[in-house]
């Protein structure tokens, strides 16, 4: 079937010649077209031609998106979407002046969520993450990625892993599970390190690699979880077992996680709000992408990372919402754009080449999607606007009108005009 998305104001195409991914000052240019239309044949992109050669009869299906912009669908490569229960408790005490490491140092934070985690089942755990994927979608997610490390044993890992690959076969956007048994320490383990470091790399890892239940693993380097050592030792194990590896790290504390992970030529590093100049430089020139979560330290009233830094010494920088209910409550994409642009001083053109082609790279996936290119995946957000600055500058503001995925449309927001 040939389809065309006809006369939109702008299409952003996030064109990169091929390149696939967009580093340092490449971010700024977003490649914007006028007065073109996009022309997709079933499930990929077949060309993007002026409006003025179109010939509408020559398609099976024709989308008007008069007035309304075009941008490659948005990829979320960070997020801990699959959560159960709630942690208002513990904002309620950082209200008063508690610290998110004091509280996890006293047993809650990752491990209050791990409990609730371990007392939901497979059923009902889809039952409470269906209507955050509904959201995401709404909002022009056509990627997005979900990271398990709410369980924190073998069970209830592969039960989360279980959850995240079912709902990529029931949903049609691509949902991408991620291996996150590195997350912390269960309780049971805060003494014994090398008891879970067992369990993950001579249990966990090898089932999760054969039964391919994830074809990345992450991990939290910190003070309050795991070494770099640690870190080490786990990414060995992933790499021999064929896993690509990403790591947060550099969030509260400097203890070595980003050699580590330029040593594991891990995908992405993720978090770097304390980072030096020198850590910088290691990143600069290296095939990793530095994913920045602005809504983690405007959640938890905290540094943000440096990323007019990170970006003017040319790095891979991608931008993520990394929902979760601890350190980042937050589900608006728009609201985080805007945090970038607000916070972190990225332009409104370098915070849409992080949400797109960036977090694609973040994710390996870049060569298929992130960018509007022939070739690529027809998977689009359609926005109510005519300018692309109005995502960011209408903040925590849903514009999208329109999700289109694998050429399909999947989501229209109620009243939204549409002539076939
Ligand atoms: O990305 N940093 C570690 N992991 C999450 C927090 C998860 C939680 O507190 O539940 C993060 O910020
Ligand atoms: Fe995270």
């Amino acid at each position: 079937m040939i389809s065309l998305l006809l006369n939109p104001a702008q299409i952003v195409t996030v064109d990169t010649n091929g390149k696939n991914f967009k580093s340092g000052i490449e971010m700024q240019d977003i490649s914007v077209l006028q007065n073109h239309s996009i022309i997709f044949e079933n499930d990929l992109i077949k060309d993007l031609i002026p409006d003025s050669s179109v010939k509408r009869e020559k398609f099976d299906f024709v989308l008007e998106v008069k007035d309304k912009i075009i941008l490659p669908g948005l990829i979320d490569c960070h997020t801990h979407t699959a959560f159960a229960g709630s942690r208002a408790g513990e904002f309620r005490l950082r209200l008063q002046g508690l610290s998110y490491e004091e509280i996890s140092k006293s047993g809650g934070g990752i491990n209050t969520t791990v409990s609730a985690v371990r007392n939901y089942s497979f059923e009902e755990l889809l039952k409470i993450i269906k209507p955050r994927i509904d959201n995401f979608i709404s909002q022009g997610v056509t990627t997005l990625e979900i990271k398990s490390g709410y369980g924190l044993d073998f069970e209830n890992e592969l039960k989360l892993l279980r959850v995240i690959n079912h709902l990529n076969e029931i949903y049609p956007i691509d949902i991408i599970p991620t291996f996150l048994g590195a997350h912390t320490f269960p309780l049971k383990y805060k003494e014994n390190h090398q008891g879970y470091l067992d369990i993950l790399t001579k249990e966990m890892l090898p089932f999760i690699a054969e039964n391919k239940l994830s074809k990345f693993c992450d991990g939290f380097c910190e003070a309050s979880a795991f070494s770099a050592q640690e870190i080490d030792i786990i990414f060995a194990e992933a790499e021999k077992l064929g896993l690509k590896t990403k790591l947060h790290t550099n969030q509260f504390s400097s203890i070595g996680g980003i050699s580590t992970a330029l040593k594991h030529k891990c995908i992405s590093i993720d978090h770097l709000e304390v980072i030096n100049d020198s850590e910088i430089k290691l990143i600069s020139n290296t095939d990793t992408a530095a994913v920045l979560l602005p809504g983690v330290s405007f959640f938890l009233d905290y540094q943000f990372a440096p990323a007019r830094k990170l970006i003017d010494s040319d790095i891979i920088v991608g931008l993520a919402t990394d929902y979760n209910p601890g350190t980042s409550n937050i589900s608006s994409v728009s609201f985080i754009m805007s945090l970038a642009a607000i916070k972190m001083k990225m332009t409104i053109e370098e915070t849409i080449s992080a949400f797109t082609i960036n977090s694609a790279k973040a994710l390996s996936i870049n060569h298929s999607s992130g960018s509007l290119e022939i070739g690529k995946k027809a998977d689009f957000a359609v926005f109510n606007t005519n300018d692309y600055s109005e995502i960011i500058y209408n903040i925590g503001t849903n514009l999208n009108s329109m999700t289109i995925k694998n050429g399909k449309v999947i989501y229209k927001s109620p009243g939204i005009k549409s002539e076939v």
